[in-house]
């Protein structure tokens, strides 16, 4: 059994302290905390047998009985509280980003080497363990669609946040196409070399004077040859889509949207389906579970964790190159962005 302590009790925080008390029986919260946090979320995490509930993280932090931090507050901190939970000798599940900057995510790298013990520190690139992506890639590897010649993937929003968030969210390359950039990683099995990307304001003028885009699309090259594309808009009016394709010498593998239900309706008037599910918090709950049920294994059996430091680290580079790339209208490579 594996203690840990959470920090951060927003959106994802829950998320993860849910998972944890429904479907991963080696760990057991021992305590989560949140400055901010509200009377209701304090009531439940009590009610849920949660002990140790606090405002203040350095709580968690002291305790030795908790082993492991999930780490799930905003942004900013996760360096700060990655650096500070490595030094008290924690494993660590962080949030991505990691942080926004290279030279930062250098440091807490180098605390992870630095240790006197082997801590897992893993990073929350939850789509490589969603149900979907998860059997693209099997077919990948397995060799069903041969030499990866393309892919593609499309990640746009139901509805945008608000411009207040997008002036501390590093932007739609660092923020949102992170993920697909991890993506195209995780189903080519190689690494992005160049990318070039394009962005415009097409939704919500308020983003672009936050100086941020609100639609995106990155082609890229990666080094085992194949060609990519992602496209990432902040407003699909019918709801997540998150769907992924590759295409090879013997075949090609594709994915679609999760429904509520697979009913398709037939009428004189025409063929209506379900609408995807509405978002991530709907659309990903089994893959936040899988990713911390994995990373609680790797603790227990000793064994390398499934992302670590170095893909979060890489994740940025690509963020980056991207946003660079559209600044400057050029492809960029990938080598050209450096602490
Ligand atoms: N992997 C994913 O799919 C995914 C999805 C959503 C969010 N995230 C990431 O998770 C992080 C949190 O996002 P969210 O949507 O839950 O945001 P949120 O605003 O709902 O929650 C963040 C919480 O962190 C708390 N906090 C701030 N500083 C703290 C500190 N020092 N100690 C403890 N708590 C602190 C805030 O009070 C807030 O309650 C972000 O970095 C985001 O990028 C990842």
């Amino acid at each position: 059994m594996v203690n840990v302590g959470i920090i951060g009790a927003g959106r994802i925080g829950q998320v993860h302290a849910r998972s944890i008390l429904t479907g991963v029986p080696d760990a057991r919260i021992l305590s989560i905390a949140d400055p901010y946090m509200s009377e209701s979320v304090a009531a439940w995490a009590r009610e849920a047998g949660i002990e140790g509930v606090y405002k203040d993280h350095r709580k968690i932090m002291e305790d030795p009985r908790v082993e492991a931090v999930l780490i799930c507050s905003s942004t900013d901190t996760h360096a700060q509280l990655s650096l500070e939970a490595i030094a008290a000798g924690k494993h660590v599940f962080c949030e991505k980003p990691i942080d926004q900057k290279l030279d930062r995510i250098g440091e807490v790298k180098a605390a992870l080497a630095a240790s006197p013990k082997s801590l897992k520190y893993q990073v929350g690139f939850n789509r490589r363990f969603d149900h979907n992506f998860r059997a693209l890639k099997d077919a990948v590897d397995a060799g069903k669609i041969g030499e990866v010649q393309f892919i593609r993937v499309s990640s746009r929003d139901p509805e945008p946040p608000p411009a207040g968030y997008v002036k501390g969210s590093g932007g739609i390359f660092l923020d949102m196409m992170i993920h697909d950039l991890d993506m195209l990683r995780y189903l080519s099995g190689s690494e992005i070399e160049e990318v070039y990307a394009t962005g415009a304001v097409l939704i919500d003028p308020a983003i672009g004077a936050a100086g941020d885009v609100d639609t995106a699309t990155v082609s890229a090259r990666m080094k085992n040859g194949a060609l990519a594309l992602i496209d990432n808009s902040r407003k699909a009016v019918y709801g997540y889509d998150q769907r992924a394709e590759v295409f090879g010498s013997k075949g090609c593998v594709a994915c679609g949207n999760d429904t509520a239900s697979s009913a398709v309706l037939s009428t004189a008037e025409g063929v209506v389906s379900e609408k995807p599910l509405w978002f991530f918090l709907q659309r990903y709950m089994g893959s936040y579970q899988a990713e911390v049920r994995l990373f609680i294994e790797s603790v227990v059996k000793d064994t390398p964790v499934a992302v670590g430091v170095a893909d979060g680290l890489l994740s940025i580079k690509l963020g980056l190159a991207c946003k660079k790339s559209m600044e400057e209208h050029r492809p960029v490579r990938i080598d050209e962005i450096n602490p």
